[in-house]
């Protein structure tokens, strides 16, 4: 369970009562573990998955982005809740990893709507035309720069568009004062951040280690 900060019954009640991946992500679960090591805790969980699907649903998406790929299980999830036609352009530097995303990405038969660019995504980013506007965004990847990539996706989100982001609450640490490294100031600045931005209205949810809700007036 990721939420650390919740009670744990309450959590695995949660989880219990959200409906199940199926086997494609089940399968990249246990072959991410037995690949990647230690590393397979970044991977996003079942239920941030099912919530990444639902929204991209029910906000139609037709243009979206994910920062942070890995083995592609959240990209998976908002492919899968594409709007027909739609399009999702991912973001990653790692070679490695990201050639497990593609073969799972024809096992969960999305690959025709999913492109891939490796680089360090503040450059790479930077390349998105302004057309057509991003209506849907996932940041996912290194917490230093969080405040970059946010800041390249808005000049480029549509109104109305929105951006989610993960790791908003870092086990809770970022509402703990006896906490200080430099990930958890990186969180709070971001947080501080996104909550004064008068450009957008914003949720924070406790959904996994924290996922911020952000919608472009
Ligand atoms: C937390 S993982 C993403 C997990 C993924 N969303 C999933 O569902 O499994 C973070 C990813 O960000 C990538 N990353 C780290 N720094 C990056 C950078 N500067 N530019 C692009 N990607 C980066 C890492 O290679 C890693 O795959």
């Amino acid at each position: 369970m990721k939420a650390t900060y919740l009670d744990p019954t309450v959590g695995q009640y949660m989880l219990a009562h959200t409906t199940l991946p199926d086997d494609v992500l089940d399968a990249l679960a246990v072959e991410t573990r037995e690949l990647t090591g230690d590393s397979a805790g970044m991977q996003i969980s079942p239920d941030q998955g099912r919530f990444l699907t639902m929204i991209a649903q029910i906000h139609g998406a037709a243009n979206a982005v994910e920062v942070g790929t890995f083995t592609g299980y959240s990209s998976i999830c908002l492919a899968r809740g594409l709007a027909p036609g739609g399009r999702l352009t991912c973001f990653d530097v790692n070679e490695e990893w990201t050639a497990i995303a593609r073969r799972y990405w024809e096992r969960a038969e999305v690959t025709d709507r999913v492109e891939l660019r490796i680089g360090p995504a503040a450059e790479r980013l930077r390349e998105l035309p302004e057309e057509p506007a991003v209506d849907l965004a996932f940041i996912d990847a290194d917490k230093a720069n969080y405040t970059v990539y946010y800041e390249i996706l808005m000049s480029r989100l549509a109104p109305g568009g929105l951006i989610l982001v993960d790791n908003t609450l870092w086990s809770g640490h970022v509402a703990d004062p006896t906490r200080d490294d430099d990930t958890v100031r990186h969180m709070r600045e971001f947080n501080d951040m996104v909550s004064t931005d008068g450009r957008v209205t914003s949720i924070m949810l406790p959904i996994a280690d924290g996922l911020t809700m952000i919608r472009k007036h």
